[in-house]
């Protein structure tokens, strides 16, 4: 098994933050201590004060301090909320201090909601929601991405009804009908007028249907259902969660749940970590296992999740867990075919798989019985050598219920010391860990996502859950047959959060045309004065398509919808293959347009016909 690497790098954890730590570090005493560090690395990627993201605007969650190699120093919707959902389980467990994280976080995705970005706008259908990241002082970021995300408006409007149903339960309701519903409202609208479109997975790669953000789409509908009618008021979207409901049951395919659906092509399995992360990002302790919201200890999530782990045993795919016995845990990551750096495990997952096994142990605990059927058997018999197809009750205390919900438990504390083995003596967590020996830390460090993901593992552990959400009677029933409908939404600024007062703003698209004879391996950017031109900052200019470029006619365009009448100062600018310096073209004056008066269409509305004037580029070969 493990045991030697473990004493070693346990040894040197212990040396790191406790120098009279006995060299037998338990996994009790390592998640005691990485607990509190998970917590304080999250904060300090938090802005105003966090120590490791200075220019971070209040309430932006910086997903890494890391510039380069990766380049993580933006804020996302999705890393910020499911951290901040974890702000607010450790503010209802007692950390009253995190309570100005929390309100910081609401002001600012009130603000962030209003701003125009390449997703689109608030106003009118409220596009600009699924923009999935932003620079950190929120503003726009216009660089290629895998856009858009629906995830994101789901999992802010769940992170902030947490806090709101506690507000609720201070006698808060004025605060929470007046300040933080519209926030909510606009991000349930988002939901139940988008969770029929496809759009990019988790992990920003795949266009299509995505069981993560389907399972988080429906329990905020259900969720924000409940608030509104507490508050009195109505949903627009909610009555969208049958559907979606529905849609969620679609992604098993017999076996396990195919984590990306829709796409154009695929040569993925589609075991993906997706499907592990869903479940207990929706997990509620009191939900019956057999809830079509797909909680932790529904059989085919059990099924799904030995699929899954017994993947990444194949000492092929990951070294570093060759030997590791079939009921232990190993190292896993996003998906097998993954090849960002080359593919390797992943903190967040791995702790995810832990918390997975202790929120399916507690859901058994709290039911008391566990129940196997002929879908979950395999993953049972992992548990529990010989167990047959059947229904185990608590009643004595060496019954086949307390060995099976004792062996989970013990099967979570596995995939943890995984973690501890790999984890370095200051107890950062970095995205991933190497998968052949030593396992050496890699990509973004201090990645937010990883130190949440720590802490709601270690929650789980203490038994520690966050409140209720799926209904216990069946409000919500799976409709016998699925419908693909789509409720237009309802978009306003949340002005009494914070919002600007932004109107319905009038753009014109705009197609930037240059002829530019470039290299392999050269881009063309276009810059300007304007925010959505990226005012002239380079790490923020509009990329340009090659699409139509030939021989003939070496064409850049991008288009651009631009704030109508605004009088525009632009340029174009080389991108060199190697990181030589940029090139920027060479005019006695800049380039100026008028972007035309707005009308009803989607069409572009003034074409440039420009010629690139400077030098050209030379290639780096590198
Ligand atoms: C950055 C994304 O965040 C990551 O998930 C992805 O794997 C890489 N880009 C490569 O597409
Ligand atoms: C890459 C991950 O794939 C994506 O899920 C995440 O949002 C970003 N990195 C930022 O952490």
């Amino acid at each position: 098994m493990y045991s030697t690497r473990l004493l070693s790098s346990l040894a040197a954890f212990a040396a790191g933050v406790a120098a009279d730590w006995p060299q037998d570090v338990s996994v009790d005493s390592f998640v005691a201590t990485e607990h509190g560090i998970a917590l304080q690395g999250a904060l300090a990627n938090i802005g105003p004060n966090g120590s490791q993201v200075p220019g971070a605007g209040a309430g932006f969650v910086v997903a890494s301090p890391s510039k380069v190699n990766p380049n993580y120093f933006y804020t996302w919707s999705r890393d910020s909320a499911l951290t901040l959902k974890t702000l607010v389980d450790e503010f209802l467990f007692g950390s009253k201090a995190l309570q100005t994280y929390i309100e910081d976080y609401i002001h600012a995705q009130a603000v962030l909601q209003t701003v125009t970005n390449p997703s689109g706008s608030l106003l009118g259908s409220g596009l600009g929601l699924g923009e999935p990241k932003f620079n950190v002082d929120g503003t726009r970021f216009n660089g290629n991405w895998g856009r858009p995300q629906r995830d994101g408006p789901a999992l802010r409007a769940i992170a902030i009804i947490e806090y709101s149903n506690w507000l609720i339960s201070q006698g808060q309701s004025d605060k929470v009908k007046n300040v933080i519903w519209p926030i909510i409202q606009n991000d349930l609208s988002y939901v139940g007028q988008y969770w029929n479109s496809t759009g990019f997975d988790l992990w920003e790669e795949t266009s299509g249907s995505s069981f993560f953000t389907t399972q988080n789409q429906y329990r905020s509908l259900v969720e924000g259902s409940t608030l509104a009618s507490v508050l009195g008021v109505p949903c627009t979207g909610c009555s969208e969660a049958p559907n979606v409901l529905c849609f969620l049951q679609s992604y098993w395919n017999g076996e396990y749940m195919v984590a990306n659906t829709n796409l154009q092509t695929t040569s993925r399995s589609g075991i993906d970590a997706n499907t592990v992360l869903g479940p207990i990002s929706v997990f509620d302790v009191d939900a019956a296992c057999d809830s079509p919201s797909l909680q932790p200890c529904h059989s085919r999530v059990l099924a799904n999740f030995k699929v899954f782990v017994d993947t990444f045993r194949d000492p092929s795919l990951y070294p570093i867990n060759a030997g590791l016995p079939a009921t232990s845990g190993v190292a896993v990551g996003r998906y097998p075919e993954d090849v960002y750096y080359n593919g390797n495990p992943w903190y967040l997952i791995t702790l995810g798989a832990a918390e997975f096994l202790y929120d399916a142990a507690a859901q058994w605990s709290r039911q008391g019985f566990v129940t196997v059927d002929p879908t979950s058997l395999g993953f049972f018999n992992d548990l529990y050598p010989n167990v047959t197809v059947g229904t185990y009750k608590r009643c004595k205390k060496s019954d086949p219920f307390r060995k099976i919900v004792d062996a989970a438990r013990t099967y979570a504390d596995s995939f943890v010391a995984i973690v501890q083995t790999y984890t370095p003596s200051n107890g950062t967590l970095s995205e991933q860990f190497l998968k052949t020996a030593p396992g050496t830390p890699l990509s973004a460090n201090a990645l937010t996502w990883s130190f949440a993901s720590f802490v709601t593992m270690a929650q789980r552990r203490a038994g520690q859950f966050p409140p209720s959400w799926v209904p216990t009677n069946t409000t919500v029933p799976v409709p016998g047959s699925c419908v693909a409908s789509s409720t237009p939404g309802v978009y306003a600024p949340a002005t009494a959060a914070g919002a600007p007062n932004v109107t319905q703003g009038c753009t014109s698209n705009v197609m930037f045309v240059v002829n530019a004879t470039t290299y392999y391996g050269e881009n063309v950017y276009l810059t300007g004065n304007t925010t959505d031109l990226g005012s002239w900052n380079l790490d923020n200019a509009q990329p340009m398509l090659a699409s139509n470029y030939t021989g003939e006619r070496p064409e850049w365009f991008v288009t651009v919808a631009m704030t109508a009448g605004e009088p525009v100062t632009y340029g174009y600018v080389r991108q060199e293959n190697c990181g030589q310096p940029w090139i920027w073209e060479q005019l006695a004056q800049n380039r100026t347009l008028v972007v035309p008066a707005c009308g009803n269409s989607t069409a572009v509305r003034l074409q440039t016909d420009d010629a690139w004037t400077g030098p050209t580029g030379q290639s780096g070969n590198c």
